[in-house]
């Protein structure tokens, strides 16, 4: 087995994807849902990721765009109450929120918001809302646990619901779209994903079945929405460990936005601090740790030693090879001071082939960019108005920097690295782990332009 932290020979192994295929034998859980984009490999792959590939388009990254910042205002308008201080026991709370809203509207055509969409619709058993929440949190359960203890609590026989729900509801979206004499033109993913099936001659090969379609998007879902939420959790604390950078971020969006309005998806590429500041979250809490590949031949790799030497490592054929992405987004070779939190780093010339978030090549994320554009959606309406601090709490008074940024930021590895949720500072202090997190609001000028906009 190799854990392969090397620039260079990641890069051969991302762009040689029959040379380095995906040990599929390890993502059959994740079938459950139906064959996948994520779970397959060869031209089965190809098939999904074809289809798949025209759904996430500019008109989806604009949806995207306009729903993230329609979400976050409604947060703040609605749920936060425009409140000068805003506690919350962790800020994955917020975030998960945020990101789910968000993908069952550019993800599933479902325009849903904080309060409402709780209505449960003849033939089901929760809401549509509720549905997607649940299986968001808990769809890894049933992959993970045999099948006959599924009924055994309540939470595990809640996710099963949620999970055919889910499933009918997505199904009753692809009935209702393939009968529809008149399409309504939608660019979330799932109807693009419909309507490129649909595009496919029947009984063409390359068309996928009902089961398939629904497979893709419960991916999507699974693959999508904790890596963003749980990276814009990270990005919220590092800005409230780290406040002159928080200044910073602060005065770039009120440069690009100086009317403070609310930003629109043409003001994105300007916001470059912003997706700064997200890089070098994920640079140093990347969600995905650990990319498996396997030799399909026997080969070799070329990297370099401490003393600078150029070694070659042989592979026999079948070896387990890893993308170790910490190891390469640390690796003092690339990252001068890999362990300071210093966005700036990605505003000047950056060494692209030793960022590894996402993946490389034909098999890397298709949903960057979605994600990227929620999450600069996000932070510049957050960011904008309000001031995230760590909350003071007297058990912590005696910290130092270096104590609190361990405390806050710890991690626990899941199915992806996730910030350590705990919710009661006194029961859970032992573990050492707690996101606190206060958002101070902005100077009342930017209440008032809220109030403008309504
Ligand atoms: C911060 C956010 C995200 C990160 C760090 C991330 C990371 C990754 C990584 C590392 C892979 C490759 C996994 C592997 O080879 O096993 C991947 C693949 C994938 N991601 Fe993401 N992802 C993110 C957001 C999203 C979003 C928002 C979506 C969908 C809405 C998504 C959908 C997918 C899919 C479908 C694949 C499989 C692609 C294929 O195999 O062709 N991801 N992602």
């Amino acid at each position: 087995m190799l854990n392969v932290a090397d620039a260079g020979a990641i890069k051969e192994i991302t762009s040689a994807r029959s040379k380095w295929p995906k040990p599929v034998e390890q993502y059959t859980l994740v079938l459950q849902f139906g064959r996948n984009i994520v779970a397959t490999e060869g031209d089965e792959w190809k098939k999904h990721r074809k289809l798949a590939n025209p759904a996430f388009s500019e008109p989806n990254n604009k949806l995207v765009w306009d729903e993230a910042v329609r979400i976050t205002t409604d947060m703040i308008d609605n749920v936060w109450e425009n409140r000068e201080v805003v506690e919350v026991d962790h800020a994955v709370d917020i975030t998960l929120q945020i990101a789910l809203l968000i993908i069952g509207s550019a993800g599933f055509g479902r325009k849903i918001s904080f309060a409402e969409d709780l209505k449960i619709p003849p033939g089901h058993n929760m809401s549509f809302k509720d549905a997607l929440h649940i299986v968001s949190t808990d769809m890894i359960l049933p992959t993970v646990l045999p099948a006959w203890s599924l009924n055994l609590t309540q939470r595990l026989r809640n996710v099963r619901t949620a999970m055919a729900d889910l499933s009918k509801y997505m199904q009753e979206m692809i009935d209702e779209r393939r009968n529809a004499e008149k399409k309504p033109e939608r660019h979330d993913l799932f109807s693009s994903l419909l309507d490129a099936n649909m595009a496919e001659a029947e009984g063409n090969e390359s068309r996928l079945e009902d089961s398939e379609l629904i497979g893709n998007i419960f991916i999507f879902l699974l693959a999508g929405h904790e890596t963003t939420a749980h990276t814009l959790c990270f990005t919220l604390g590092l800005l409230a460990l780290y406040q002159d950078q928080q200044e910073i971020l602060y005065q770039h969006i009120v440069s690009i936005l100086p009317d403070k309005r609310l930003p629109t998806y043409e003001d994105m590429s300007s916001l470059s601090y912003v997706l700064a500041v997200f890089y070098e979250t994920l640079r140093l809490f990347p969600p995905v740790a650990t990319i498996p590949k396997k030799s399909a031949e026997d080969t070799t790799l070329v990297t370099t030693n401490n003393a600078g030497e150029k070694i070659i490592v042989p592979v026999p054929k079948g070896a387990s090879v890893t993308l170790h992405t910490p190891g390469l987004h640390y690796n003092p070779r690339y990252w001068k001071d890999p362990y300071e939190f210093r966005p700036q780093r990605f505003m000047e010339d950056w060494p692209r082939d030793a960022f590894l978030p996402f993946s490389g090549g034909a098999r890397s994320c298709i949903g960057r960019r979605f994600s990227e554009t929620e999450s600069l959606a996000i932070l510049a309406v957050l960011m904008a108005r309000y001031r995230v601090e760590t909350k003071e709490e007297p058990q912590f008074a005696g910290e130092t920097f270096d104590q609190r940024r361990e405390r806050l930021l710890k991690v626990k590895a899941g199915i992806t690295s996730t910030s350590v949720v705990a919710r009661n500072s006194s029961a859970e202090l032992s573990v050492g782990s707690l996101l606190f997190g206060t958002f101070m609001k902005r100077p009342l000028e930017f209440r008032w332009i809220f109030r403008h906009l309504d």
